[in-house]
Protein backbone atom coordinates (compact mmCIF):
# COMPACT_ATOMS: atom_id res chain seq x y z
CA UNK A 1 0.00 0.00 0.00
CA UNK A 2 1.34 3.71 -0.95
CA UNK A 3 2.37 5.93 2.19
CA UNK A 4 -0.45 8.06 2.41
CA UNK A 5 0.05 12.01 2.67
CA UNK A 6 -1.77 12.15 6.23
CA UNK A 7 -2.13 9.92 9.15
CA UNK A 8 -4.57 10.90 11.58
CA UNK A 9 -4.30 8.97 15.26
CA UNK A 10 -7.59 8.75 17.18
CA UNK A 11 -7.14 7.87 20.73
CA UNK A 12 -9.16 4.96 21.56
CA UNK A 13 -7.37 4.44 25.21
CA UNK A 14 -9.70 3.16 27.77
CA UNK A 15 -10.21 3.51 31.75
CA UNK A 16 -11.70 2.28 34.80
CA UNK A 17 -14.88 4.02 34.90
CA UNK A 18 -15.00 6.97 37.43
CA UNK A 19 -11.58 7.57 36.88
CA UNK A 20 -10.63 11.45 37.30
CA UNK A 21 -8.94 11.42 33.63
CA UNK A 22 -11.72 10.10 32.43
CA UNK A 23 -10.67 8.44 28.74
CA UNK A 24 -11.73 9.04 25.06
CA UNK A 25 -13.25 6.07 24.63
CA UNK A 26 -15.38 6.84 26.93
CA UNK A 27 -15.97 10.13 25.06
CA UNK A 28 -16.82 8.29 22.21
CA UNK A 29 -13.73 7.61 20.28
CA UNK A 30 -14.58 4.59 18.95
CA UNK A 31 -17.26 5.84 17.13
CA UNK A 32 -14.82 8.76 15.75
CA UNK A 33 -12.43 6.68 14.58
CA UNK A 34 -15.20 4.44 12.49
CA UNK A 35 -16.71 7.34 10.77
CA UNK A 36 -13.57 8.87 10.12
CA UNK A 37 -12.83 5.49 8.39
CA UNK A 38 -15.59 5.29 6.69
CA UNK A 39 -16.52 8.84 5.53
CA UNK A 40 -13.00 8.46 4.01
CA UNK A 41 -13.45 5.79 2.08
CA UNK A 42 -16.56 6.76 1.08
CA UNK A 43 -14.72 9.91 -0.62
CA UNK A 44 -12.05 7.67 -2.02
CA UNK A 45 -9.39 9.42 0.04
CA UNK A 46 -8.36 6.21 2.50
CA UNK A 47 -6.30 4.46 -0.34
CA UNK A 48 -4.00 7.82 -1.24
CA UNK A 49 -4.72 10.14 1.16
CA UNK A 50 -5.32 9.82 4.45
CA UNK A 51 -5.60 6.75 7.04
CA UNK A 52 -7.02 6.97 9.89
CA UNK A 53 -5.31 4.64 12.85
CA UNK A 54 -6.29 4.12 16.38
CA UNK A 55 -3.63 5.33 19.28
CA UNK A 56 -3.47 4.78 23.17
CA UNK A 57 -3.47 7.82 25.26
CA UNK A 58 -2.28 10.78 23.45
CA UNK A 59 -1.74 12.62 26.59
CA UNK A 60 -4.09 14.90 26.23
CA UNK A 61 -7.03 13.62 28.47
CA UNK A 62 -8.64 16.87 28.84
CA UNK A 63 -9.17 17.81 25.48
CA UNK A 64 -10.60 14.68 24.58
CA UNK A 65 -11.32 12.68 22.14
CA UNK A 66 -8.49 14.16 20.87
CA UNK A 67 -6.74 12.90 17.08
CA UNK A 68 -3.02 13.52 16.34
CA UNK A 69 -2.42 14.53 12.85
CA UNK A 70 0.42 14.07 11.28
CA UNK A 71 2.94 15.14 9.13
CA UNK A 72 1.12 18.00 9.84
CA UNK A 73 1.90 17.65 13.33
CA UNK A 74 -0.83 19.10 15.29
CA UNK A 75 -3.87 17.87 17.29
CA UNK A 76 -7.90 18.10 17.15
CA UNK A 77 -9.87 18.15 20.82
CA UNK A 78 -12.76 18.16 22.06
CA UNK A 79 -13.97 15.90 18.68
CA UNK A 80 -17.10 14.47 18.20
CA UNK A 81 -18.74 12.69 15.24
CA UNK A 82 -21.10 15.67 14.54
CA UNK A 83 -17.08 17.53 13.62
CA UNK A 84 -15.82 14.02 10.56
CA UNK A 85 -17.47 15.19 7.65
CA UNK A 86 -16.05 19.24 8.49
CA UNK A 87 -12.52 16.87 9.59
CA UNK A 88 -12.95 14.80 6.24
CA UNK A 89 -13.66 18.04 3.95
CA UNK A 90 -10.96 19.65 5.44
CA UNK A 91 -8.45 16.74 4.33
CA UNK A 92 -9.94 16.59 0.87
CA UNK A 93 -9.39 20.93 0.66
CA UNK A 94 -5.78 20.86 2.64
CA UNK A 95 -7.42 23.27 5.55
CA UNK A 96 -7.48 22.37 9.71
CA UNK A 97 -10.97 22.46 11.11
CA UNK A 98 -9.30 25.48 13.13
CA UNK A 99 -11.97 25.74 15.95
CA UNK A 100 -10.82 22.03 16.87
CA UNK A 101 -7.31 22.59 16.96
CA UNK A 102 -5.71 22.43 20.15
CA UNK A 103 -4.22 26.02 21.62
CA UNK A 104 -0.96 26.02 23.39
CA UNK A 105 -3.01 26.70 26.68
CA UNK A 106 -5.08 23.61 25.51
CA UNK A 107 -1.94 21.94 25.38
CA UNK A 108 -0.24 22.68 28.31
CA UNK A 109 -3.20 21.18 30.56
CA UNK A 110 -2.43 18.06 29.00
S1 LIG B 1 -7.24 9.17 26.96
FE1 LIG B 1 -7.19 10.06 24.97
S2 LIG B 1 -5.58 11.51 25.09
FE2 LIG B 1 -5.51 10.46 27.01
Amino acid sequence: MPQRERYLFVCINRRDEGHAKGSCTARGSEDIYRALKEQLNACGLARVEARVCTSSCLDQCSSGVCILVEPDHFFYGRVTVADVPEIVEGIVSGARVERLVLTSEDLAKG
